[in-house]
């Protein structure tokens, strides 16, 4: 009995150790505030977070959170830390070592660069990114937290390949495979983590014949035979392929992070709520069963993309860029989804979020579909709010025309904080009845959230910017 039980409480205790991470980006046009997000976590059970920059805000709600952090430079910083020393230093300090001196954060890592290495970069940070990385190293040394801050680089699943299409087959990239194993090498020599992304959903939408099934831990595709082992499902066969190709190199023992996992609930056809919660539900239940892959039995260190929506976010790798989030922008949750974390193995709400007023912009029942001047409204408002949820396949997909106009009118009210304004297309009209479907929702947009302490970068340019093409088209169309 006595060895039993050790066994078990041991088992539980490797596995909530490692415990779940999330993703906490901010490309929103209403992030919700940060302490709202730090009580999201904790309420949910996120023992870790990774972020992509080093908002201030944002570090400075999770002080004293105990929540572990892993901070972020994004790539458009790489060339200036590659550039010296002093300039990581400087980073460093600000970034790193105030924080956990003066606030309490618990950083653990630093994450340099994200995806740098992806093939449509182009190559961009292909000279600046392990330069950064050896000059962030240095500077955590030279601060005193060489032990407890550890560098790593997200890196996506594309930095290595199988020829074979077998796990066992895994080499890093042809073009990069001497700066991956100096870059491997030097995160090792640091007791530094590797760091990937992995997403079957994305195998799915670049390649139509991708077995749907393999995507998913309880697919019914047939096993992929590679030796002894077998491999029913996407992420362990890509995982061991990582393994493999770390192994062939000299590093079968390096650690490995899975900086982002995840599936989107909106934007394309395979993208919902259903296959959304399948695939993620799978994988928590998968990591927790503490069981690993063929090639690592074990804990697997993971951080789900992502925590929250994020309205903003480029389109240019498709629709459903904006909707990864397990709950949505407002901090409600999407689906069920047991972290194995919670008592009731239900996602938590975010708790105390302040809504706009329950109204919403809408096409006025007496504007003229075949009138120019709609085209020309839609096309503005989808080019300034968030028309991703409409299209084929995705939640709003079957809303007729009409619908699909009011959708594109609400998305800009709402993104614009319901300016009287922004609901003048000449050709709406301002409702209190809820224009939301079974499958589409119109949203209430949230207040927004202006940080009290340090500007934050992104936001005050971004409202500039619509306010300014605001103006412009109402000096130009009106
Ligand atoms: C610290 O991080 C923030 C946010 O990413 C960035 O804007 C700032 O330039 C960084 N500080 C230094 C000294 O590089
Ligand atoms: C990469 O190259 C392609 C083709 O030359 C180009 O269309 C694309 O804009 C480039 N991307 C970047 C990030 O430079
Ligand atoms: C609604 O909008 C989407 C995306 O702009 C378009 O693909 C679809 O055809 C539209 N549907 C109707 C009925 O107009
Ligand atoms: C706006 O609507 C009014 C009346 O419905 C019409 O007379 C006017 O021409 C419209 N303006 C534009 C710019 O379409």
């Amino acid at each position: 009995m006595g060895w039993f039980f050790g066994a078990v409480v041991l088992l539980s205790m490797l596995v909530s150790v490692s415990g779940i991470g999330a993703n906490w980006g901010n490309q929103a046009t209403h992030p919700l505030p940060p302490d709202t997000v730090v009580r999201l976590l904790k309420d949910n059970g996120f023992q870790k977070v990774k972020l992509f920059d080093a908002d201030y805000d944002t570090l400075r709600a999770l002080s004293k959170s105990g929540i572990e952090v892993m901070v972020g430079i994004p790539n458009d910083m790489l060339a200036t830390m590659a550039s010296g020393v002093k300039q990581a230093e400087k980073w460093v300090k600000q970034n790193v070592s105030a924080h956990i001196s003066n606030n309490g954060v618990n950083i653990r890592y630093v994450a340099v660069g994200n995806e740098p290495f992806l093939q449509t970069y182009n190559g961009t940070f292909l000279r600046t990114t392990f330069p950064a990385l050896q000059n962030i190293q240095a500077a955590l040394i030279k601060a005193g937290l060489g032990n407890r801050v550890k560098v790593t680089i997200p890196l996506n699943a594309d930095v290595y390949e199988s020829p074979s299409s077998l796990p066992s087959g895994g080499d890093f990239r042809a073009d990069i495979h001497d700066l991956m194993l100096a870059i491997t090498k030097f995160l090792s020599d640091n007791g530094a983590p590797f760091t990937v992304n992995i997403y079957p959903f994305i195998s799915l939408y670049i390649d139509p014949n991708f077995p749907v099934e393999y995507a998913f831990f309880d697919g019914s595709s047939s096993p992929v035979i590679d030796g002894s082992a077998s491999y029913t499902n996407m992420f362990d066969a890509n995982h061991d392929t990582l393994v493999w190709a770390l192994q062939k190199n000299g590093f079968g023992n390096m650690p490995i992070i899975i900086g982002e996992i995840g599936w989107p609930t909106d934007g394309d056809m395979n993208a919902n709520v259903g296959y959304a919660r399948r695939f993620n539900q799978g994988f928590m239940t998968h990591i927790l069963s503490g069981k690993g892959t063929p090639m690592r039995p074990g804990p697997v260190d993971a951080y789900l993309f992502s925590l929250i929506d994020e309205d903003a976010k480029s389109i240019d790798p498709g629709n459903f860029e904006r909707h990864w989030g397990a709950f949505y922008y407002d901090g409600n949750p999407k689906y069920l989804l047991n972290l194995g974390s919670t008592n009731t193995g239900a996602l938590v709400p975010a708790k105390n979020v302040h809504y706009l007023s329950r109204k919403w912009c809408v096409m006025s029942p007496s504007a003229n579909l075949q009138d120019p001047q709609v085209a020309l409204s839609v096309s503005f408002a989808c080019a300034h709010a968030d028309c991703t949820s409409l299209g084929y396949g995705t939640s709003c997909g079957n809303l007729d025309a009409r619908g699909n106009i009011s959708y594109a009118f609400n998305s800009y009210y709402q993104i614009q904080n319901q300016l009287d304004t922004a609901c003048r297309f000449n050709l709406s009209m301002i409702t209190k009845t809820d224009p939301s479907t079974a499958e589409c929702r119109f949203g209430i947009m949230i207040e927004q959230y202006y940080p009290s302490s340090v500007p934050r970068s992104g936001y005050p340019s971004n409202l500039f910017s619509l306010m300014a093409s605001l103006i412009l088209i109402l000096v130009t169309v009106w």
